[in-house]
């Protein structure tokens, strides 16, 4: 896979219209949301490629994720006369930029696409590393491609006024992948002042953590082997995240990412031995600043066979992206029934 480039941006509106200009293109393509329409379109939109692009924007949300969405976005391609030298810009979150890369990646066999991450989540983890989709079946990302943009332009002025959860949901992120670099990026993060927050300071610690990620999808874009890293926390959040949406009291993903590191780090404790004054301090930040996932021993059973039913397992073991330390990584790690329920006793209790 072709690597994209990802453009540090002061601002959106004078750094996107110089690298349209590097590209020669036929014909530009928006999608927005019903939210980055409002609030984000009109950053750009005085843009003079952008004034005469044709525009199309999709309804917010992870339950619009899915193939309607996504056939409503290549009929827009289509009934606007896109074609194979067509260009598309994705401005939104993680939805969209999955999405609309999707769209892209599939119309006429693939056109070219430009992601602009509008949430911290997005510009973390979504827009980076080439991975599209949408939901399918009940399950997240089930339908899609390894597709990269062109280019990812990111601007934290986007994130200014994201609220306190959308903020923290991204944060969970580059939590995780300072736990995969190393015990400083780890220091960095748990000290940065999430309660007043110095943008500067997040905007520098937001591009350390995207070229962890960057570096890993490097060497194995299509996660064969190390991009596995990237699955920390993961195994018992998306769980987590899912158990949550049947009990219908839904979690932002990166909350559920926290709880979910919090659990793969006792395992890494007591499988690896991962440092327990390092544990506890990670415990005190997740628990002071996502609260606590709430559930009980009932549901147990229901969260081991959410975890059986994870695409990333290749036998029918659960499958764990665990750690020696910060920065030591061990992929393809296997845990049992019993081990997987105590470490929910050590969560619950
Ligand atoms: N979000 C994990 C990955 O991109 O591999």
């Amino acid at each position: 896979m072709i690597q994209q480039p990802i453009i540090r941006c002061s601002n959106t509106a004078k750094d996107l219209p110089q690298f349209l200009q590097t590209l020669s293109y036929d014909g530009l393509f928006v999608l927005t949301d019903d939210n980055t329409k409002q609030f984000c379109l009109p950053c750009i939109e005085a843009i003079p490629e952008i004034q005469t692009a044709k525009k199309f924007h999709i309804p917010a949300g992870d339950e619009h994720k899915n193939l309607q969405t996504l056939s409503s976005v290549l009929e827009f391609l289509s009934q606007n006369g896109a074609n194979r030298k067509s260009l598309l810009i994705n401005l939104g979150g993680g939805m969209l930029t999955d999405l609309g890369g999707f769209a892209a990646s599939v119309f006429k066999r693939g056109i070219r696409f430009i992601n602009i991450p509008t949430t911290l989540l997005g510009a973390v983890d979504a827009a980076i590393g080439g991975k599209t989709g949408v939901n399918f079946n009940g399950l997240k990302n089930e339908i899609g491609v390894f597709a990269p943009a062109v280019a990812v332009l990111i601007d934290s002025n986007f994130f200014r006024t994201l609220d306190r959860t959308n903020l923290l949901s991204g944060y969970a992120e580059m939590l995780k992948h300072a736990l995969l670099d190393s015990p400083s990026a780890l220091n960095r993060i748990l000290h940065f002042n999430l309660e007043n927050i110095d943008y500067q300071q997040l905007n520098d610690l937001l591009f350390e953590s995207v070229l962890v990620k960057e570096q890993i999808v490097e060497k194995d874009p299509a996660e064969q082997g190390i991009r596995k890293a990237l699955n920390l926390g993961h195994t018992f959040g998306h769980a987590f995240e899912s158990l949550s949406h049947e009990l219908k009291r839904p979690v932002p993903h990166g909350y559920a990412v926290a709880w979910g590191l919090v659990c793969e780090l006792f395992l890494s404790f007591v499988k690896f031995g991962f440092d327990k004054k390092i544990l506890s301090k990670i415990i005190y930040f997740v628990k002071e600043n996502y609260g606590v996932f709430p559930f009980s021993c009932n549901q147990y059973e229901r969260l081991y066979e959410l975890m059986q039913h994870d695409k990333k397992n290749e036998t029918e073991n659960i499958n764990f992206t665990l750690l020696r330390a910060a920065g030591e990584v061990e992929i393809n790690q296997t845990a049992d029934r019993k081990e997987i329920d105590e470490v929910l006793d050590f969560y619950l209790f």
